[in-house]
């Protein structure tokens, strides 16, 4: 089988190489990967920034879907065939968040999906929805359930509520989709007018394009009659969050996700205490988020949305497309 890995730092460093086909351990699945996608957290990881020291080799990329191809003699909830995701941390199977649930994430802690064959316990894989790909499928366990955690954990969400969205990367426009879903109206930033009219055809109720210049925030409380929003959707880091502060609603919330930009501009705490917002963490979410996210897909019906798939060894490829940021959605690489 053939499988990529990160030998030393860098996209030109990745190496396509071969492997045995694993065998399961009692309690594990043998997953025959057939896509993965890409996050912004595998660019980092491949170029060292998410953690400048973290053991290599390693296999990359936290998100893949497959089909169960052999299981070990305990286990009881998958069969041969069966068509699967892993979960990102592969030990956060419900309940709050620890430490010790946090260990085990995919293409980080431990190898990821970057191989035509993987093996996992059993309890680190989730059935994936029938009306999806294993391209759509891919996208979901890191951007699909943040998206989602963030809407549950973050947000209290209701038809009406309005929630913003920062630029049309992965975990944005899933959050988008999912927000409509739930009647909410939705806001959004983008550095492309293009992007912002595909959001639109997502139901993106209006843009802002926050390469024009101008205040975001301002804009977006103009959209609510001075109300602000109810949600941000934080993607974008210290850079963005002052603004995120200021879009909000009294009572609002803002979902922590991203750390795409820097400042070093003082944050005034006075705004979160005056308006009472909430600044509510996200870091991926459990095997149950995992699960109730994918009943969510098949009531609704929503396809996550795929801007490129690239083969499988064009993996680099993929990864400069993200660096550029020419993407809309989310990238995929068919391992089949
Ligand atoms: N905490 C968690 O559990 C978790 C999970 C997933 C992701 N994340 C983080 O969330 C962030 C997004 O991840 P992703 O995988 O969705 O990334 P992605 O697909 O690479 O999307 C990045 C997009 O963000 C937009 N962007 C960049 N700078 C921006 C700015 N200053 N203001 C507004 N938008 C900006 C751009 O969209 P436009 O081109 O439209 O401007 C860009 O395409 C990353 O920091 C990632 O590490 C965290």
């Amino acid at each position: 089988m053939k499988l990529w890995t990160i030998p030393a730092f860098g996209i030109d460093q990745l190496a396509l190489g071969e492997g045995a086909i694993p065998a399961p351990a009692a309690n594990q699945v043998v997953v025959e990967v057939h896509a993965v996608s890409l996050n912004y957290r595998d660019l980092m990881t491949v170029t060292g920034k998410y953690n400048p020291k973290l053991k290599l080799p390693r296999i990359p990329l936290s998100d893949g879907a497959g089909v169960v191809h052999a299981v070990g003699d305990a286990v009881r909830g998958f069969k041969v065939g069966d068509r699967v995701a892993g979960i990102f941390m592969q030990n956060w199977q419900d309940g709050a968040p620890s430490n010790e649930k946090y260990r085990g994430a995919l293409g980080g802690d431990i190898d990821g999906m970057a191989a035509q064959y993987v093996t996992l316990h059993q309890d680190g894989v989730v059935l994936i929805p029938d009306g999806l790909s294993f391209a759509e499928a891919a996208t979901l366990p890191c951007a699909g359930v943040t998206a989602w955690s963030a809407l549950q954990k973050a947000g209290g969400i209701a038809p009406g509520s309005t929630v913003l969205i920062q630029g049309t990367g992965g975990v944005s426009i899933a959050a988008l989709q999912l927000a409509k879903a739930m009647g909410a109206r939705v806001l959004g930033t983008s550095s492309s007018d293009e992007k912002l009219e595909r959001a639109r055809a997502l139901g993106l109720d209006a843009g802002f394009n926050y390469k024009s210049g101008g205040s975001w925030a301002d804009w977006a409380v103009e959209q609510t009659d001075g109300r602000g929003v109810d949600l941000v959707i934080e993607v974008g880091g210290s850079g963005t969050f002052l603004e995120s502060l200021k879009a909000c609603a009294v009572g609002g919330a803002m979902a922590q996700i991203g750390v795409l930009t820097e400042s070093a501009e003082p944050v005034d705490v006075r705004v979160i205490l005056r308006k009472q917002l909430r600044v509510q963490g996200i870091y991926v979410g459990s095997r149950t988020d995992f699960e109730a996210l994918n009943r969510a897909l098949i009531a609704t019906g929503i396809k996550p949305v795929i801007d490129k798939e690239f083969a499988l060894e064009e993996l680099p490829e993929a990864f400069r497309q993200m660096e550029a940021g020419s993407h809309f959605g989310k990238l995929v690489v068919r391992l089949r």
